[in-house]
């Protein structure tokens, strides 16, 4: 990355939601944003309600709602048609006994239903934990099994992957289908059709659960972070003064449910906000993309630095063949936005790309840039009004400009995580010094208060801007017949940001091939998930081991990018 500290991009004109940053900075206050909705007199709030039903009284019931297409559907839905479906999902939840708290999964492939039934779900009160449809087995029975979780809706195609017998909980199967359903499962179709229209919804308290977001950390299985009503707070907020969401946009975020960007800012942000939300499924392709922006007149658009690498690798040339003038304003998360990428996109765009940095924990985006400032290209931008962050050392001393240290956020702020779903000792380590959230990100901050991010302190691997756990990618692949121990690192990659490497050591009576590469490979791809797959996989005798046992991945990394080793004290011989 080649980074200028000081290169500037201008505040383009326009009139955005936010004005000056100074002076929003200087009168914040949370309440005001609370007023904005019914729930800060009597106390008790539905999300569903707010993004959703709320609009109907508000004359908003016939605006187009969701825009829905893939290779084979395409379709829309009214604020009002989303309010009658989701009532019946949550009458059909209603029916088989759930009840407010439960834990209901939801496995499939983006489609209107799954936003129907994750709205269906949250007017129950039952928290929904969302998962990628590329999971396999193992992830999935991961996280229903941690999460005692008691329904899952899903697709005749991945029915197969949710292993029922070893899921003791997990009572109701919903399939969603144009045909018949297996045996033992629910068809959501038929259920559908005979629920009624009209349904109670659940008041909740502030504090009650939302959803539980699996993320990825260096050690033991994902996470199960956990999410509350009151996050609305800041995705309203956030999807005002960021997104810049106002009446007549057409919105366009381009991230699946199963990630926290979909959910905060694929459903949440744009509804609270009234705006009409765009979803594509199926896969991405320049030209599909292009095709999606310019067919509904996408005026702001929210994606990811490896898609809009991936873009930038179709050349100038694709996108000169579209009409892409409604576009107004960019956004990007997930992980450094190059600068490069930024120049370009200003170039073929014209219009400046927004880098902005949260993460599954925060529930929201904190550190951003708004359309009312001025980009330094390579640069997260600021915390937004509200959020207090900082550079600390780990005694919690703030550090000068461009000194790197842990980038920290003070705590709290209306969407921070409620806790890591049955590991409290997990949730405390964020919580280590007091009065500060630790990210585990690197960063330093600049003379004007923007932070630049430096990379990940713990060994996390952030491949096409998803979290990979380097531990459970390990744990898979010693599952193979031919794997003794294997050690798992990201490697710079121009495309993805990283990719997944594995050293390993073969058992006795293997040998390395570049067959044995390859099934290890796929291995890893049907037992957990295609972006957990190891691109590379290199063979060794030995790996680097302290002498408690530890494999050291830093020394893996060392040896990938010709650096030095650092401390070998506690390598065994
Ligand atoms: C990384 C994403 C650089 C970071 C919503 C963070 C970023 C992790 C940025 C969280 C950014 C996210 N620049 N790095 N703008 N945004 N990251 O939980 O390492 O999937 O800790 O949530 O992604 O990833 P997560």
């Amino acid at each position: 990355m080649s980074i200028d500290h000081k290169e500037r991009i201008s505040v383009a004109a326009a009139s955005p939601n936010m004005g000056s940053y100074e002076e929003a900075h200087a009168s914040f206050d949370w309440s005001e944003v609370e007023k904005q909705f019914t729930w800060h007199e009597t106390g008790k709030v539905n999300m569903a309600f707010e993004a959703i039903d709320r609009h109907l009284a508000e004359g908003r019931g016939q605006k187009t709602a969701l825009l829905y297409s893939d290779p084979k559907r395409d379709e829309s839905y009214t604020f009002e048609q989303l309010s009658l479906l989701s009532n019946r999902f949550s009458n059909v939840l209603r029916k088989l006994g759930l009840a407010k708290g439960e834990r209901l999964f939801i496995f499939m492939p983006r489609s209107p239903e799954l936003y129907v039934a994750l709205l269906g779900s949250l007017k129950l009160g039952v928290v929904v934990g969302p998962l990628f449809e590329a999971f396999m087995e193992t992830a999935v029975k991961d996280r229903l099994l941690d999460s005692t979780a008691t329904a899952i809706v899903t697709t005749p195609a991945l029915l197969p992957r949710i292993k029922r017998d070893e899921l003791p909980d997990l009572k109701h199967v919903i399939v969603v289908s144009d045909e018949g359903v297996p045996e033992g499962t629910i068809s959501y179709k038929d259920e559908m059709a005979a629920a009624s229209e009209e349904a109670q919804i659940e008041w909740l308290d502030r504090e009650d659960g939302l959803l539980i977001h699996y993320t990825s950390g260096s050690t033991g299985k994902p996470k199960g972070v956990f999410h509350v009503q009151n996050a609305m707070l800041q995705h309203y907020h956030t999807g005002r003064i960021v997104l810049d969401l106002k009446e007549d946009d057409v919105y366009w975020c381009t991230a699946d449910p199963g990630w926290v960007t979909g959910t905060s800012y694929g459903i949440f942000a744009p509804w609270l906000n009234g705006a009409t939300n765009v979803v594509r499924g199926g896969r991405f392709s320049p030209q599909d993309w292009y095709t999606t922006l310019q067919r509904y007149g996408v005026t702001v658009w929210y994606s990811a630095p490896t898609a809009f690498r991936m873009l930038m690798g179709a050349g100038d040339d694709s996108v000169a063949q579209y009409d892409l003038s409604s576009l107004r304003h960019v956004l990007s998360v997930g992980e450094p936005l190059n600068p490069e990428v930024v120049r370009w996109g200003l170039k073929v765009y014209g219009q400046r790309i927004h880098d902005t940095w949260w993460m599954t924990e925060t529930g929201g985006q904190l550190i951003c840039n708004y359309p009312s400032m001025e980009i330094k290209p390579g640069s997260m931008g600021r915390p937004i009004p509200g959020v207090e962050a900082a550079i600390i050392d780990d005694a919690g001393n703030e550090l000068p400009p461009y000194r790197m240290g842990n980038l920290a956020v003070r705590t709290p702020w209306p969407s921070m995580m409620r806790k890591i779903w049955n590991n409290p000792a997990k949730y405390e380590e964020y919580f280590r010094i007091p009065g500060w959230y630790i990210s585990g990100d690197s960063a330093y901050r600049d003379e004007d208060g923007y932070f630049w991010f430096q990379g990940r302190i713990d060994d996390v691997i952030n491949t096409a801007g998803e979290r990979v756990g380097p531990f459970e990618v390990e744990s898979k692949l010693v599952e193979h017949p031919a794997v003794a121990e294997a050690g798992v690192i990201g490697k710079p990659d121009p495309m993805r940001g990283e990719i997944i490497k594995a050293f390993i050591s073969l058992r006795e009576g293997f040998e390395p091939s570049d067959e044995l590469k390859a099934d290890i490979a796929r291995f890893v791809k049907e037992g957990l998930s295609a972006h957990a797959s190891p691109r590379e996989i290199e063979f060794k005798d030995k790996l680097p081991k302290t002498r408690s046992g530890k494999i050291m991945r830093r020394v893996l990394k060392a040896w990938e990018l010709d650096l030095p080793t650092g401390d070998l004290s506690t390598i065994e011989d």
